[in-house]
């Protein structure tokens, strides 16, 4: 049975797509099989470990995972991952599909032939995003020390704590991103995170990084980016573990 690992939160720009697609090439490079399911219509992931910046005007891609009828057929990217890709037409699922229908497919998806299955999700609370919660074993919620951020992350943990009365039984974690730890206020909202959230919160946060995005506009995980520093590229690389994933 695949795994399957949602990275959400309702803010963008809080690392989403960065932190799906690193997890995902450290679990390829751990010898698991790995599927990444792009189902933001933005397709920054899928244009990372595909190399096309242009993906997202292509249609088809993650689509299927939404309809009962329509063959899942990922593609091979030269990351070693595979990949069902965003586009911008994923606009129409959230107009055509319910999330409650689109939960009875999770099978469909654990029953696929990978270890773990990464959802990339849109910043909007919609059916893609909803319905990848509720197909979630584990969910990854990044977020900025910030306060407009930690809005965002407490309104995704209200979704998760209401699919969890539902019965859904989902793991979750928040990881800080982008964190500059000589900044006072950052330090307060870390440590508040940390009170409220005990058991769902990575003690250690990711630091804001140049070589982050450069990196991944190369196509390359983080720790593959020259000069970055060792400490730096070893906490992005063991994200699986640190998340309690493997
Ligand atoms: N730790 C980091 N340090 C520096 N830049 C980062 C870091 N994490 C993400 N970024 C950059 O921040 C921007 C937003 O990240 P992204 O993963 O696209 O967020 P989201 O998917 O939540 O919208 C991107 O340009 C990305 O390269
Ligand atoms: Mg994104």
């Amino acid at each position: 049975m695949a795994q399957i690992v949602t990275v959400t939160n309702q803010k963008g720009g809080v690392g989403k797509s960065t932190i799906g697609v690193n997890i995902a090439i450290a679990l390829k490079e751990l010898g698991k099989k790995v599927l990444l399911i792009d189902v933001d219509g933005q397709g920054n992931s899928s244009a990372t470990v595909s190399r096309d910046a242009r993906i997202n005007q292509r249609p088809g891609g993650s689509e299927c995972v939404f309809y009962a009828d329509k063959p899942i057929e990922p593609t091979s990217t030269p990351l070693g991952i595979d990949l069902l890709h965003g586009h911008t037409g994923l606009e129409n699922v959230d107009r055509e599909v319910k999330a409650e229908e689109a939960a009875k497919l999770k099978n469909r998806l654990s029953e696929l032939d990978y270890d773990f299955i990464i959802i990339d999700t849109p910043p909007s609370l919609g059916v893609r995003q909803l319905s990848a919660l509720m197909w979630a074993d584990y969910a990854v919620i990044p977020t900025k020390a910030s306060s407009l951020d930690v809005q965002g992350t407490a309104s995704t943990i209200r979704v998760i704590r209401s699919l969890e009365k539902m019965g859904l039984q989902i793991k979750w974690k928040i990881i800080v991103n982008m964190f500059v730890n000589t900044s006072k206020q950052q330090n307060t909202m870390l440590d508040s995170l940390r009170q409220n959230f005990p058991n769902n919160f990575v003690p250690i946060p990711l630091g804001q990084r140049v070589g982050v995005s450069d990196s991944l506009a190369i196509g390359k995980p983080v720790w593959e980016y020259n000069n970055i520093p060792r400490e730096v590229a070893d906490s992005w690389r063991s994200l699986p573990n640190t998340l309690g994933l493997i």
